[in-house]
């Protein structure tokens, strides 16, 4: 008795969603032949039927959207679809399953041998679908919205909600701009409400929601899609480097700022440079000032970079500069101080050798070859180091190897260079141990400016001898003049674990004594050269 209950009640059911599709065909004025024979998923059509149904009198090819929409019921039965399919390479019709017409481009012939196939067992699956998946969630509203965080509500599934065991959240930036990464959030709760956070203030997001049920395998469809934004904050701005040093004879200087605003609609900002004259600020209108902007990274945080490039610098240019930025939120400003560099001091410690630091930061050793690459011909290009087999794995080692003490950060900005590859351009940034993909198409940018430095510092001392007195530990040091050297520092030591002593001259030579090791740079006010080593250990030096 208490069977043939349930055989009833789970007919009834049967009956009821059938009819729900059949209904829901109707209301959306599908033709009676094409809701006869797709309409009802406990009577597929014969193959027969299924050409007859799509050829040019009966058309329903043209309502497939609307009856996938029916036929689907909310749920997404893909999964169960190709498990129970006759013949799962014929899949070209499953679109039917996630409540899709013909998907684009997809081929009608295939379309219709999936049907004719498969057919019966998606209709199958519908039927399993409508008593054992729950329909999508209810009622999604955005309760609390802050700059950075959203807080969603929800009610469970109409159908099937004790099927409901979690949610899947989608959430994704609504205002879509080309080079926006593609950096949806996905979360999942047992809870009919979430909190996401670390959103992009002033932002477009839309939202939707997937009931999933306890295997993970069954799943709703979307729910309805919910639009929101995130609230504004006043802009901020910092100065990239301050002060920024450059000699009196350069002639150009690049200074530059970052700043981060809500949203990446900019209608209401304004940004602008100042120069300090008297006791204020005033607008900068001379066409001997470039300034440019540019969003330099979409992840997160979401960055921007104005820069201001200074041509055919006079002495009153060095001075004190503003970076100042407006919007609908508020305002900021970064005070930039341009200063005259003299010609640096020498560091107590040489700088290591291309080599030898490539040594110390472990690159492996047939991948060493790339470390011979030095600033040293006077041939006015950037070596681009020949790549061993295998070796782009030590690549970021090796730029930075060869990076040592040289900073050409400001021009990579300028070139939009983000500041994930800015190793690639400042020594002083330890490199990623692999380099990040992004980087690749800014290696062009970044040697373009290596480039331009090495035009304004001085070559590699070559040429680097040293002449020993009989009988003494003396020796008398020589080398080339290196183009625009201005001073030499040099360095030696007597064993490893000793200071260095260092003493700068303005010639080719240099007496010293107790030495094993040497190491000698060339210096000017815009930097100092590679460094040129010998190693005196082995008494292996020409004698007079
Ligand atoms: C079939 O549908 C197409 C696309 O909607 C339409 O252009 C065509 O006129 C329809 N044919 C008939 C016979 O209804
Ligand atoms: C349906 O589920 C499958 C996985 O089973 C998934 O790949 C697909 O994107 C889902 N379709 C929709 C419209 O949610
Ligand atoms: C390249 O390096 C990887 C990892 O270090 C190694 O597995 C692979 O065999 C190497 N290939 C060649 C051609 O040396
Ligand atoms: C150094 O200069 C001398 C003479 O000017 C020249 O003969 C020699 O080749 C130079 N050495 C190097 C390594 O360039």
């Amino acid at each position: 008795m208490l069977y043939l209950i349930l055989a009833i009640f789970i007919l009834l059911i049967k009956e009821s969603d059938a009819a729900a599709v059949d209904q829901c065909c109707r209301r959306h004025q599908v033709p009676e032949i094409c809701v006869n024979s797709l309409c009802n998923p406990t009577k597929p059509p014969d193959d027969f039927k299924v050409y007859e149904i799509f050829d040019h009198r009966n058309n329903c090819s043209s309502h497939l959207k609307k009856i996938a929409q029916c036929l689907s019921n909310g749920r997404n039965h893909t999964s169960c679809c190709s498990s129970e399919a006759r013949d799962r390479d014929l899949n070209a019709c499953f679109s039917l399953c996630e409540g899709e017409g013909l998907g684009s481009g997809v081929v009608w012939p295939k379309y219709q041998s999936c049907l004719a196939v498969n057919l019966p067992s998606m209709f199958t699956c519908f039927e399993k679908g409508y008593q054992n998946t729950p329909s999508p969630p209810q009622l999604i509203t955005a309760v609390k919205v802050g700059p950075h965080m959203v807080e969603l509500s929800w009610s469970p599934p109409t159908q099937n909600p004790n099927l409901a065991h979690k949610y899947e959240v989608i959430c994704s930036e609504s205002d879509q701009n080309m080079e926006t990464e593609d950096d949806e959030i996905v979360e999942e709760t047992r809870n009919t409400f979430i909190t996401l956070t670390d959103l992009h203030p002033g932002t477009k997001y839309l939202a939707y929601i997937i009931a999933i049920t306890r295997d993970g395998k069954r799943r709703s469809l979307a729910s309805d899609i919910i639009h929101f934004q995130t609230s504004g904050v006043p802009p901020t701005i910092q100065a990239f480097k301050d002060p920024v040093q450059t000699p009196r004879t350069a002639t150009s200087v690049i200074l530059a700022c970052r700043f981060q605003i809500s949203g990446i609609s900019h209608s209401k900002l304004h940004l602008e440079w100042q120069r300090k004259s008297g006791k204020g600020y005033e607008v900068i209108n001379d066409p001997r000032f470039l300034l440019t902007s540019y969003v330099s990274s979409y992840g997160r945080p979401r960055e921007f970079v104005t820069t201001l490039e200074i041509f055919h610098l006079q002495a009153s240019d060095f001075t004190m500069y503003r970076c100042k930025i407006a919007d609908e939120f508020g305002n900021a400003h970064a005070d930039v101080q341009l200063k005259t560099s003299s010609m640096g001091a020498a560091n107590s410690e040489p700088p290591d050798t291309p080599l030898g630091c490539c040594q110390y930061r472990g690159v492996e050793s047939r991948c060493l070859a790339m470390c011979g690459a030095s600033d040293n011909d006077a041939k006015k290009y950037v070596p681009r180091p020949s790549m061993p087999i295998n070796c782009s794995g030590e690549l970021a080692k090796v730029i930075s190897c060869a990076m040592q003490g040289i900073d050409e950060s400001p021009c990579c900005l300028k070139k939009k260079v983000p500041r994930t590859c800015m190793y690639l351009c400042d020594g002083s940034i330890t490199p990623h141990s692999h380099m990040p993909f992004a980087c690749l198409e800014h290696l062009e940018s970044a040697q373009t400016c290596r480039a331009n430095g090495l035009q304004k510092r001085p070559t590699a001392v070559d040429g680097l001898k040293a002449t020993s007195s009989p009988g003494t530990d003396t020796v008398v040091l020589r080398w080339n003049q290196s183009e625009r050297a201005e001073i030499y520092h040099v360095y030696w030591r007597k064993r490893p674990d000793q200071q260095w002593e260092v003493k700068s001259v303005v010639g080719t030579t240099k007496k010293i004594s107790g030495a094993d090791e040497v190491v000698v740079v060339a210096a000017n006010a815009f930097g100092i050269s590679q460094a040129a080593k010998l190693s005196l250990a082995n008494a292996k030096w020409s004698r007079n």
